[in-house]
């Protein structure tokens, strides 16, 4: 490790003591990032991780959103996300008064939330999940109801499939997992034989339907581990596989394309956690009224795990 990352470490070290802080760090971060983490997982593991921290301050490696689900379930604490650029383009792509409009039309549908959406977007839905929990929450709302799921479609699609239930699904994506395509996990299948894909399910269904294993990032960390197979193909946000090689040191990962990348995950860098620790950078609240609809919601998701 250079000499300056290691000046930077020991003083985010000191700060993070000083000031009762804890770091929770995305899979999708910069290695250099993970390597400082406390405690570091997907959506769901990182907004339980928010709710039970003892700490005062949470310095959130993420995006906006995540940043605000830790406020939402923490609102005496402080949150900063050291860069305050790092948003969510599906996020971006429901607002509330769009959201209200349909609900419109569909007056008697349950409103499924992605994590994946702003604060005041998942103030005015039923309940929330992410990835790892989608097919759990669909399944625990009454088989008579139709659903409205927002905002990522494919994952919509996926849960649609797992469940047969009925559901509209708002057109949002992922710009990032829209980049893995299936012709890219049939080629490495081709070139990797006996390797094991695994997919997020925000991929386009095509890529989806080639892999072997459609699971969260949480899932993928957990699937390798106890997985006797050598080779993994991960159709994912790349920044997962300095995590996967790190804790399976014995295996390959081979990336399903190396377009895979979210540049607002990649914004945060140790200057800026530091910076943030610094001059308590930049916090994020959420507006009272907000934050009690949306915290309805995912507590209704952290209820179901
Ligand atoms: P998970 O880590 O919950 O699988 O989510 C992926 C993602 O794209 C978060 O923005
Ligand atoms: Fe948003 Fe996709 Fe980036 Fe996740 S990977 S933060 S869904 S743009």
């Amino acid at each position: 490790m250079s000499a300056p990352n290691l000046d930077i470490i020991n003083e985010i070290n000191r700060l993070k003591k000083q000031k009762n802080a804890v770091i929770l760090v995305h899979n999708y971060q910069r290695p250099e990032v993970q390597d400082i983490a406390d405690f570091i997982g997907d959506s769901l593991e990182l907004s339980q991780k928010a709710v039970k921290t003892e700490a005062e301050v949470i310095v959130f490696c993420g995006v906006h959103f995540m940043a605000e689900t830790a406020h939402i379930v923490n609102p005496g604490k402080t949150v900063l996300l050291p860069d305050n650029e790092s948003g969510c383009p599906m996020a971006n792509m429901i607002t509330p008064e769009a959201l209200i409009a349909r609900k419109k039309e569909l007056p008697g549908a349950i409103v499924v939330c992605y994590v994946n959406s702003s604060a005041a977007v998942k103030a005015e839905t039923d309940i929330c999940c992410t990835s790892a929990n989608a097919v759990r929450v669909v399944q625990s709302l009454p088989a008579d109801k139709e659903i409205l799921f927002v905002p990522d479609q494919y994952l919509g699609q996926w849960v649609n499939e797992k469940t047969g239930r009925q559901m509209y699904l708002w057109p949002g994506f992922c710009p990032t997992h829209m980049r893995i395509l299936g012709d890219d996990i049939l080629r490495e299948k081709k070139n990797h034989p006996g390797a094991i894909a695994l997919v997020h399910p925000e991929c386009r269904p095509d890529a989806k339907a080639a892999a072997d294993e459609v699971m969260s990032t949480g899932g993928m960390i957990r699937f390798v581990h106890e997985n006797k197979a050598q080779e993994f193909i991960i159709g994912t946000e790349i920044g997962i596989i300095y995590r996967l090689k790190k804790e399976n040191p014995g295996k390959t990962f081979i990336p399903a394309t190396d377009k895979a990348v979210c540049p607002n995950m990649k914004k945060i860098t140790l200057e800026k956690v530091l910076r943030s620790l610094q001059e308590n950078r930049y916090i994020i609240t959420v507006p009272e009224d907000i934050r009690i609809g949306a915290l309805n919601s995912v507590n209704r998701m952290l209820a179901i795990g």
